[in-house]
């Protein structure tokens, strides 16, 4: 009986506890104001022969198929993105890069991209680099931007969404980030 905790001390342990915790997060968030950010997501369209293209043959491990290509393989795309999964809704950014296969199976690459956007009243480009998987989600950092995203860091992540066809479909998910400095050069 003594070694049990009765549950109102113990309601009288944590509440001190949990308003200090309450009130130093609170502290925290007047001494640093919540970035500016922004999120949105755009599908990525890339038609084999006609948005993108392999430009340098692999020499190594996988074929050229539909999710994979041979290591070393060299490929640059110019692709639009737009609102929705549909390839006829608004165009929102550019998205212009290349890709060199990383992997023997073929289902890796090395990718950096500029992607130029007019979304929500901004204007101008993110340069992201990263890996790319074919067929599951990757992160790609947000290395910086220019316009109204310069200094802009963050990632998107890129998910495959229809892999079937000569045209191929990505998600696109943006979370963008201007640092604190960022207001000196934007003024907000
Ligand atoms: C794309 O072009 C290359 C080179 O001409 C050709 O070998 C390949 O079959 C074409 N791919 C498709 C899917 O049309």
């Amino acid at each position: 009986m003594a070694n049990q905790y009765h549950p109102f001390l113990l309601l009288c342990l944590l509440l001190p506890l949990l308003s200090i915790a309450s009130s130093s997060s609170h502290k925290h968030h007047q001494d640093h104001p919540a970035l500016k950010s922004l999120h949105f997501s755009l599908y990525q369209h890339e038609t084999i022969n006609q948005t993108g293209y392999i430009i340098v043959n692999g020499v190594a491990g996988a074929g050229v198929g539909q999710t994979t290509t041979p290591f070393g393989t060299i490929f640059v795309f110019n692709d639009k993105m737009t609102t929705k999964p549909d390839s006829n809704s608004n165009v929102k950014g550019i998205a212009e890069g290349t890709s060199i296969t990383s992997s023997l199976d073929g289902l890796r690459s090395v990718s950096y991209a500029k992607i130029t956007l007019k979304i929500n009243g901004y204007q101008g480009s993110i340069s992201i680099v990263g890996g790319t998987h074919n067929i599951k989600p990757a992160d790609h950092p947000v290395v910086g931007g220019t316009g109204d995203f310069m200094f802009v860091q963050g990632f998107v992540r890129s998910s495959p969404v229809d892999l079937q066809g000569v045209t191929v479909v990505y998600k696109i998910e943006f979370h963008l980030y201007w640092p604190p400095y960022a207001a000196a050069v934007h003024g907000f």
